[in-house]
């Protein structure tokens, strides 16, 4: 006989079958943990786990029922096989319904005791193995088509993982360019709306009147051209997702209407009466911070708080350097098949400046720089001077010649800390006040940067003065 290996836990009232299950089980080289009633065989499958567990379906007190759905909530990758009484059809039925992998009947054949038990551990390796290889896919290539390594993108990629197949509303927060709609249509293709409609609307490219028909619909006559009814957006979304866009940008009026959908989910279409139902899930984007639109009255807080239960803050690229690698090399490969052009490698140095540029304009001009690349290009290497001048690394400024040397010499210490302290403000103005961009500008760390502006007393934006 092959011998198995797992730990494998019996659950059996019967002194004799369990004895022999157990004998079988471990001469075929299993390591087996025996219970004699369902209240000490739970305790066991709560303590410790087990690669398989066998439980007869009648047990006094706690069942083997109990036991299979405390399996399935909490160890859902362990298999469960029931034992049944002869002739107890119906109840193996509903075990299998239950969740159970497989049952057995007594009088129970060894031989088919080893057979069931190797195709339920076969399985769950499988199953196992399967679910190892879509993590590693997923950590090497991001989650669908999102790229990204570090730390910062991950943490997005977990709460897209966790929130994906919910109903929940998700507000996308993020730089221009950061991905906000690559993440919303990750999103709607890893829900359950899948097969339904992904329905985008940019709310700041539609002017204000335009956009509520957009999203309302209309009924016929409703204004001077509505010569037919027109379905909104809203409704052709029913089943599947609403992508609203740049959400900052729509009117106080509008605002209140789109309130009502999220409370409720209906509305009614411009010039109806009949009241509209619609089953979509909601997903909203914004480059602005809608928080600081809210203290300024720009935007209602009631709908913020309605929009906002799943934030989702996508981190500008320069606070992801780790990616700029991977996503250069990766968009320059892409774009040269594309383009059918020769494929071209990035030297080291090269990658090492656009790894040390702020990228206002994030994944998007970064995708764009290479795919100009891709196609100006000609040879089939791409080193620091095929870069655009803002890339090259400045030679480092001298100081000012103009200086006079004081007639009495000066005090060295306190002119170097005074020029110290004016570049780290420039820096700062530079890089408005984002310390981990002014530190790069700096050819500083982060946290060395802090550690002088604390040193010089640096505040920034500098105090005003005012009380
Ligand atoms: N992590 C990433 N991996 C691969 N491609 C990316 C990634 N992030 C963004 N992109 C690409 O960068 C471009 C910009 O992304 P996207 O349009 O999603 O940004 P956005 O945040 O919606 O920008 P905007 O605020 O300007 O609308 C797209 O072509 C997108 O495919
Ligand atoms: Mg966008």
């Amino acid at each position: 006989m092959k011998s198995g290996s797992g730990s494998i836990l019996v659950i059996d009232d019967d002194p004799a079958l369990r004895q022999v299950l157990q004998e079988v089980l471990e001469s075929a080289g299993f390591e087996v943990q025996t219970a004699a009633d369902g209240e000490s065989g739970l305790l066991l499958a709560k303590e410790s786990s087990f690669d398989l567990v066998l439980t007869d379906l009648s047990l006094p007190g706690v069942g083997g029922m109990e036991i299979l759905q405390f399996l399935v909530k909490h160890h859902p990758e362990c298999p469960c096989i029931i034992i049944t009484g002869f002739g107890t059809i119906k109840s193996s039925v509903d075990a299998m319904r239950s969740g159970a992998y497989d049952y057995l009947t007594k009088p129970v054949n060894p031989t088919e005791l080893l057979v069931v038990v190797e195709r339920a551990l076969d399985h769950r390796r499988l199953k196992w193995e399967n679910l190892q290889l879509k993590k590693q896919l997923q950590r090497r290539y991001g989650f669908a088509n999102i790229l990204g390594k570090s730390e910062a993108i991950q943490q997005v990629f977990e709460i897209i993982e966790k929130v994906a197949d919910t109903d929940s509303t998700i507000l996308i927060q993020g730089e221009s360019g950061t991905g906000k709609e690559l993440i919303a249509r990750a999103l709607h293709y890893n829900s359950s709306r899948r097969e339904g409609p992904l329905i985008p609307v940019n709310c700041g490219a539609i002017p204000g009147e335009l956009l509520e028909s957009e999203l309302f619909g209309h009924e016929r006559g409703a204004f001077t051209h509505a010569v037919r009814t027109r379905i909104g957006r809203f409704e052709l979304a029913t089943g599947g997702t609403i992508f609203l866009d740049e959400i900052a940008e729509m009117s106080p009026n509008l605002q209140v209407k789109i309130l009502r959908v999220l409370q409720d989910y209906s509305f009614e279409r411009i010039g109806g009466v009949k009241t509209i139902r619609v089953n979509i899930r909601v997903i909203a984007a914004t480059n602005k911070d809608l928080e600081s639109l809210v203290h300024q009255g720009l935007f209602r807080e009631d709908l913020y708080y309605r929009l906002n239960v799943i934030p989702i803050k996508v981190p500008p690229l320069r606070e992801r350097e780790s990616d700029i690698p991977l996503l250069a090399r990766q968009f320059l490969k892409d774009f040269c098949a594309r383009k059918k052009t020769p494929p071209k490698q990035l030297t080291a140095a090269a990658l090492n400046c656009l790894s040390h540029y702020s990228w206002p304009g994030n994944v998007r001009e970064l995708e764009n720089l290479m795919e100009r690349l891709a196609i100006l290009i000609e040879g089939e290497v791409v080193d620091v001077a095929e870069l655009p001048e803002k890339f090259h690394p400045r030679p480092l400024e001298r100081l000012p010649e103009a200086m006079d040397f004081p007639e009495r010499g000066l005090n060295l210490a306190a002119v170097v800390r005074d020029f110290e302290k004016n570049l780290i403000l420039k820096a700062l103005e530079r890089s408005r006040g984002v310390k981990s961009q002014a530190a790069q500008l700096l050819h500083l760390n982060r946290t060395t940067l802090i550690e002088k502006m604390k040193n010089q007393k640096i505040q920034y934006p500098p105090a005003t003065g005012k009380a």
